[in-house]
């Protein structure tokens, strides 16, 4: 997408790690549009805070890409949600994530009333 000219926000969870990704597309791909912010996907208060932002600086989203996971086969500890992780991450955090984010391209949003 970054190729294609796209205006690009990677959604991650790990400064460094986010900030690598996004100077490597900038570099393959010389456009300069491409940006990160933080989301942890296992709290849905960080999934929350993320979705507030890019509704509140993005005049509209077209596409969202929902591909973070994990597998950790053993995990005993809930999530501060009292989630399991696997299922936060992989299918809560996104699931709340699109359902925030549906509607960016209409005028009245629920979080921006
Ligand atoms: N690889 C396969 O064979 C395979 C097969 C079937 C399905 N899948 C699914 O495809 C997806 C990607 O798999 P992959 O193999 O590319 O996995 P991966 O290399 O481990 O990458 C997973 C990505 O998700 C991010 N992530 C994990 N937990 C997160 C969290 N709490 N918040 C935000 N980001 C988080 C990771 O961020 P960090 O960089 O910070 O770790 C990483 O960038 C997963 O949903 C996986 O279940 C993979």
């Amino acid at each position: 997408m970054a190729k294609r000219g796209a205006k690009v926000i990677l959604a991650c969870r790990n400064e460094k790690r986010a900030k690598d990704a996004m100077r490597r597309i900038i570099e393959e791909t010389d456009n300069k549009n491409v940006s990160y912010k933080i989301v942890d996907l296992g709290s849905l208060e960080s999934v929350r805070e993320f979705a507030k932002e890019i509704i509140s600086c993005e005049d509209r989203l077209d596409i969202l890409i929902n591909n973070a996971g994990m597998q950790a086969p053993g995990i005993r500890h809930m999530t501060e949600d009292g989630l399991h992780p696997i299922m936060a991450v992989n299918y809560f955090g996104p699931f709340l994530l699109t359902n925030l984010l549906l509607g960016t391209s209409y005028i009245v949003h629920p979080l921006k009333q």
